[in-house]
């Protein structure tokens, strides 16, 4: 297999130049993390007070960072830098779907969220509360979550193609007293309306005691007398200045929801201070950031990759951040490289999904732009395949360009296996290594390293800085998902391999959860969607290799006596599973049979679905199933989207 080298020009110019710098960091984190990460913490961050201790494990896997320091993300992420120059540097570049754009410098965009935490601070909310954003890709997202934070209100965001069911059960489970939302926002050239979504399901949440209604695409909405207002009103009246809450390290920032494998998603519990640190040090050694990038994650706010690497990571490295409302090939697909070309971007971040669609939609379109301001490419979300890798270094770094294939979780909160791109020789579809500070491990059953070159799962063996602290409301959970099963240790979920170099290989997920275009979703989840509709009697679902979103969706379905299976039927399924969870989560295939393969204890036995999904037939052992002649029938009736 061929190394990629970064070139000289690069390496000369890089935070971490070399593997050599990447080593001494490495190994001076490994034999004095608490040193390592206190320096770094001190060197890159204002602090209002500093910590007593920097961590504390005591109460493991609960563990805690820089305990009893004060701190405000937004003081790192605006004030810091409005004492400087860079006050009138831009901080976030917007571009609308439509083609509209705005530039907030960081003085502006400081006025703005402080504005808003005033709005917030004047209904009454407070620290500890709890608040959700469902909001389309505006600069008002960002300014609302950072008014939260500003004001240590913790705030959930939920992603804006979620249904109203799963917005209400995520408003019920952090109790949330507040919804920040618009109107609606722009997709392929059509309005998506977000508030009727918010009213569905607040029939059903007391608590919301004010929804706040930014006007972004003018489609018509009904508020709610006394508990609705437009943004733009309460804004009118609020004051722009509101001093930054001297909060505690540990002090929760936000809740982000993602998928298990139960049908209830799991609410992460991200803090202030880790998270602030390892986030800023990721823009550093992963992002290469330099004080006149442009650097663009395209990704969404409402998954965590936009949380750490669109808003809370540029910000906190002072850079300048690009955010488009839209999607990637509206009103043609070029879109993204016309984004590139037109504000010079030099750092680009995107998921193997969105370069595998780039590859289906021809190299036509980005040879039509200038995409010589590019230095640096990352990926992110799934493992990307060698030669959508191949492509994307080639026809969109024109070969100059390292790639960062960047692994980490929403737990995680911040990157931990990263090529660095001034250092690691690169090997196409590995991440290489783990950062400095990350004690990322392959091991077995026991929690013993594997040999090289042989699969295992991936761990992670110590706390690290911007680790998740727990689930929301459900702390024997998060004991018992992630650090039970192999004792003393951070189970992740993946299986991995490490080879003699010690690169490591991330294969996909172990558990029930499959990744489709970089999103979790969990079978469970979708199996309780189906059979939740009057039709099913029994459904189950698994992951199927799909070209272009990694992972699809197949659904086996037993309808109920008496309803006729069919394309109508599908059709219908498709629709309850997008207004239950969201239009993403859409089954590919649905398959409808008289039965499901299930072994005498009656567990639904998926190697055998996922088997006659992928094949047609079944090779491996059923000796342990129930009723053998269901397969035959299995293999019949799909239907396909
Ligand atoms: C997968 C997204 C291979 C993995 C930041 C992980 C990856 C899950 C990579 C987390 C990568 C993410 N290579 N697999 N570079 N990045 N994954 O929580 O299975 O939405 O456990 O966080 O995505 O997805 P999540």
């Amino acid at each position: 297999m061929p190394l990629y080298h970064p070139s000289e020009e690069f390496v000369s110019q890089a935070n971490v130049s070399g593997m050599d710098a990447y080593r001494a960091l490495y190994e001076r984190a490994r034999d004095d993390p608490e040193g390592f990460w206190a320096e770094l913490a001190e060197e890159h961050l204002d602090w209002f007070k500093k910590w007593d201790r920097v961590l504390d494990s005591s109460q493991a896997p609960f563990y805690k960072w820089f305990v009893g320091g004060r701190t405000n993300m937004t003081h790192n992420c605006l004030d810091r830098h409005c004492k400087t120059w860079r006050k009138n540097k831009a901080a976030i570049i917007w571009e609308g779907e439509p083609g509209d754009q705005r530039m907030l410098t960081y003085r502006e965009l400081a006025r703005l969220v402080e504005r808003f935490a005033n709005v917030l601070k004047n209904r009454g909310y407070k620290a500890g509360d709890r608040a959700i954003i469902y909001m389309p890709m505006i600069p008002e997202l960002p300014v609302a979550m950072l008014a939260c934070a500003r004001l240590g209100i913790t705030h959930s965001v939920v992603f804006g193609g979620f249904s109203a069911e799963a917005l209400k059960t995520r408003i019920l489970d952090l109790d949330a007293g507040a919804v920040i939302t618009a109107d609606g926002g722009w997709r392929r050239g059509k309005i998506v309306p977000l508030k009727p979504a918010v009213d569905e399901a607040l029939a059903d949440c007391p608590g919301v005691r004010n929804v706040v209604v930014y006007k972004r695409a003018g489609n018509e909405v009904e508020l709610v007398a006394g508990r609705d207002h437009w943004w733009h009103d309460l804004n009118a009246g609020a004051d722009d200045s509101c001093p930054a809450e001297e909060l505690d390290s540990e002090h929760p920032l936000y809740v982000l929801y993602t998928s298990g494998t139960t049908g209830k998603p799991k609410g992460i519990v991200h803090a202030t201070g880790g998270y602030q640190l390892q986030v800023s040090m990721a823009m550093r050694w992963v992002f290469d950031i330099k004080e006149e990038d442009t650097y663009w994650c395209a990704a969404d706010i409402g998954w965590v990759t936009g949380h750490s690497y669109i808003v809370y990571g540029p910000l906190l490295a002072g850079a300048t951040t690009v955010m488009y409302e839209g999607a990637p090939d509206f009103p043609g697909p070029d879109r993204f490289w016309r984004i590139v070309d037109k504000y010079k971007v030099n750092v680009f971040y995107t998921s193997p999904t969105a370069v595998r669609a780039f590859i289906r939609s021809g190299v036509e379109h980005p040879e039509k732009h200038d995409l010589s301001s590019l230095r640096l490419l990352g990926s992110v979300g799934e493992p990307i395949n060698p030669s959508a890798w191949e492509w994307y270094y080639n026809v969109i770094g024109g070969g100059r360009c390292p790639i960062v294939d960047t692994w980490w979780q929403t737990e995680t909160g911040s990157i931990m296996i990263s090529p660095l791109p001034g250092a690691t020789p690169l090997k196409p579809g590995s991440g290489a290594f783990p950062l400095p500070g990350v004690a990322a491990d392959v091991v077995d059953g026991d929690g013993a390293s594997v040999a090289p070159g042989s699969e295992g799962y991936l761990v992670v063996r110590k706390p690290w800085p911007s680790m998740f602290r727990t689930l929301w409301g459900d702390p024997d959970r998060f004991r018992q998902t992630y650090w039970s099963q192999i004792p003393g240790v951070y189970l992740v979920g993946d299986a991995a391999r490490k080879d003699k170099d010690g690169y490591i290989w991330v294969l996909g997920r172990v558990d029930d959860v499959m990744n489709v275009s970089g999103h979790r979703l969990s079978t469970a989840e979708l199996e309780s969607s189906l059979v939740r509709h009057p039709s099913v009697a029994e459904a189950a679902v698994v992951g199927i290799p799909d070209e272009l979103t990694g992972q699809a969706v197949a659904a086996f379905v037993t309808p109920k006596q008496g309803v006729e299976a069919g394309d109508d039927l599908a059709a219908e399924l498709r629709g309850w599973v997008a207004k239950e969870i969201g239009k993403f989560a859409r089954p590919k295939q649905i398959r409808f049979s008289d039965a499901l393969p299930k072994t005498r204890s009656g567990k639904i036995m998926r190697r055998l679905l996922r088997e006659i999904v992928t094949t047609q037939k079944v090779s491996g052992d059923i000796t342990t199933l129930e009723d053998l002649s269901v397969i035959d029938r299995l293999a019949a009736g799909q239907s396909e989207d």
